[in-house]
């Protein structure tokens, strides 16, 4: 096993009276897949919030590489996240809203210019490069909003249902994208999602969240054979076995 990078101890987070998180530990490994998978409103993306350094927990503490980085920015951190509204500068094109990530660096012309273009072609947007995103398809938006994220060079890489507001062909694109990123640069990433079928395709492992609770966090195979509870039975096997059974029978 790889070594731990991230380190989640005891965090709670309560907005007013209400907790949202109870009592969350996990540990994350250097270049794992891990998705966090759970029903709407159970605290997926307030964990994400955490984790950048957006929102502070109640308690509880956040390490990365044994570091506490309660007081760090979400820039000193290296974490990077992607939302699910792609969040681009809209009057800016292609290469401009990936450089503006670069600003703070100081880079040549050259430099920037050769590090924006790499990037821009790793995402597959090289011909699309001087277009504005309004010019540009949603599974396209979310490509430059991927490289915006990843020319920072994080060490953790934070997605929040990428997908969601892209039709099932460009998914399974991105999908695919996303792995191999992952697999040349090692980055980490904590994908969250509710499309338990993109889970399971894409997860080292899967972290199933239940009103802001753990309730399972294995390996997909695992967490399909042994799962643990009714609720994950429920909301992870069942359905699963539920999406075959409808592919099988709309077969015939
Ligand atoms: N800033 C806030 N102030 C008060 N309550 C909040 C705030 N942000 C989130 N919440 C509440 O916290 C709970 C968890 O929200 P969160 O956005 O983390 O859910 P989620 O799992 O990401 O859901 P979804 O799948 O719909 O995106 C919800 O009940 C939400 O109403
Ligand atoms: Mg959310």
């Amino acid at each position: 096993m790889s070594e731990c990078i991230l380190s989640l101890q005891g965090i709670n987070k309560k907005y007013g009276n209400k907790q949202i998180l109870e009592n969350i530990s996990f540990d994350v490994y250097q270049g794992e897949f891990l998705s966090l998978l759970g029903s709407s409103g159970c605290g997926k993306t307030t964990l994400l919030k955490l984790l950048v350094g957006i929102e502070a927990p109640t308690s509880g503490v956040i390490l990365k590489n044994g570091v506490d980085v309660s007081t760090q920015t979400p820039f000193e951190r290296k974490i990077g996240i992607v939302f699910q509204n792609y969040a681009l500068f809209p009057n800016m094109n292609v290469f401009q809203n990936i450089a503006f990530a670069l600003k703070s660096q100081h880079l040549t012309k050259e430099e920037l210019e050769e590090k924006v273009k790499n990037m821009v072609e790793m995402v597959g947007l090289s011909e699309h490069i001087y277009k504005k995103p309004r010019q540009l398809s949603g599974g396209q938006q979310q490509r430059v909003a991927i490289a915006r994220t990843l020319i920072m060079q994080p060490d953790i890489i934070l997605l929040d249902e990428p997908m969601s507001a892209l039709d099932a062909s460009i998914r399974m694109v991105l999908r695919k994208l996303l792995k191999d990123i992952q697999k040349k640069s090692n980055v980490t990433m904590i994908y969250v999602t509710h499309d338990q079928e993109e889970a399971f395709s894409m997860s080292d492992r899967i972290l199933l969240l239940n009103q802001g609770k753990i309730e399972q966090l294995d390996t997909p195979a695992q967490i399909y054979h042994n799962p643990k509870s009714e609720f994950v039975k429920s909301f992870i096997v069942e359905q699963l076995d539920e999406k075959v059974d409808s592919i099988r029978r709309s077969i015939g």
